[in-house]
């Protein structure tokens, strides 16, 4: 999901650092297995909105055979940080090696990825998908208009796209443990903050999940979906105190009377955050879409 820090000026490189593991554990393990064996032997993937290449390292284990990844990113500076942080993965992976070049060759045991990044601004459109199979995206597909989803869909099945693979797609309603009388009324200000325009039209946000379904069958693919839900808490703490006050500054910034509850709300759940008794269920869906 895109969430909370969407709410203000991009998304900086710690949030995705932070994010990476508690994605990792979130995504749908058989989602992103069955659409990696289905992946042509030197298949070509398109990746939207890929960050630092969180996708791509977690992706990377399972390789078996050839890809060519494609990723494509508006933010210059973190295309620039995803060399170092692909360097220290492959330090941490057995068998792994990775060389840079014009493009980056990451060899591992069983699997080799040639990957290219492009730093250039989907907001202009759905970019060339020439030649790709698939496409991939985390975090990204609730940033996006049902225009642009359906324009994307469409322009995947006339060009003979086998697969579209959407993680971590943003699902209304996050849960708190112990719950709170304003969590309501502060979860629905956040839900309307996430189908603001965020550059791709006005955002699916929590709806992006059935927006993609719809627009992905529409278009002749079948489509599989699965939870995957952030356990948000102690084992999480950076990742969920940033969380809590983007997700506070976005409700804020879209009904703004609620900044005077608001606040003593989020001291009292970085409270809980500190002492280990807070939980948080930050829903998410991924997607899998498909054509013979
Ligand atoms: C929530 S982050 C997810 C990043 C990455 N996929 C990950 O899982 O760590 C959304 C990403 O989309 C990128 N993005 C947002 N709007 C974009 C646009 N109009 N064109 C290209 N990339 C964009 C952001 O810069 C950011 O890297």
């Amino acid at each position: 999901m895109a969430e909370a820090m969407a709410a203000g000026a991009g998304f900086d490189a710690d949030w995705l650092r932070w994010r990476e593991p508690a994605d990792a554990d979130a995504r749908d393990p058989d989602l992103l297995r069955d659409w990696l064996a289905g992946l042509p032997d030197g298949g070509r993937v398109v990746e939207l909105g890929a960050g630092t290449g969180a996708l791509l390292r977690a992706c990377l284990p399972h390789l078996r055979g050839a890809v060519h990844w494609q990723a494509l990113e508006a933010d210059a500076g973190l295309i620039a940080r995803a060399e170092g942080r692909l360097h220290s993965w492959a330090g941490t992976q057995p068998g792994w090696a990775v060389e840079d070049g014009v493009s980056t060759t990451l060899r591992g045991p069983v699997g080799r990825c040639v990957l290219d990044w492009r730093c250039t601004d989907l907001a202009a459109g759905v970019p060339d998908l020439e030649g790709a199979d698939a496409i991939a995206a985390s975090a990204w597909g609730d940033l996006v208009s049902w225009r642009w989803a359906a324009r994307c869909a469409a322009q995947a099945a006339a060009g003979g796209m086998r697969s579209v693979y959407l993680a971590l797609n943003l699902v209304d309603g996050a849960a708190f443990a112990p719950a709170d009388p304003l969590d309501g009324v502060l979860d629905r200000a956040f839900a309307a903050h996430m189908r603001r325009d965020k550059g791709c039209g006005p955002a699916l946000g929590g709806a992006a999940a059935p927006g993609w379904s719809l627009a992905l069958s529409r278009a002749g693919y079948r489509v599989r979906g699965a939870s995957s839900r952030w356990a948000l808490g102690p084992a999480h703490p950076l990742l969920t105190a940033a969380w809590l006050e983007g997700y506070v500054r976005a409700a804020c910034e879209q009904a703004p009377p609620l900044r005077a509850s608001a606040g003593p709300w989020l001291r009292a759940r970085l409270a809980q955050l500190a002492r280990g008794t807070l939980r948080v269920a930050v829903n998410h869906a991924d997607l899998l879409a498909w054509r013979d």
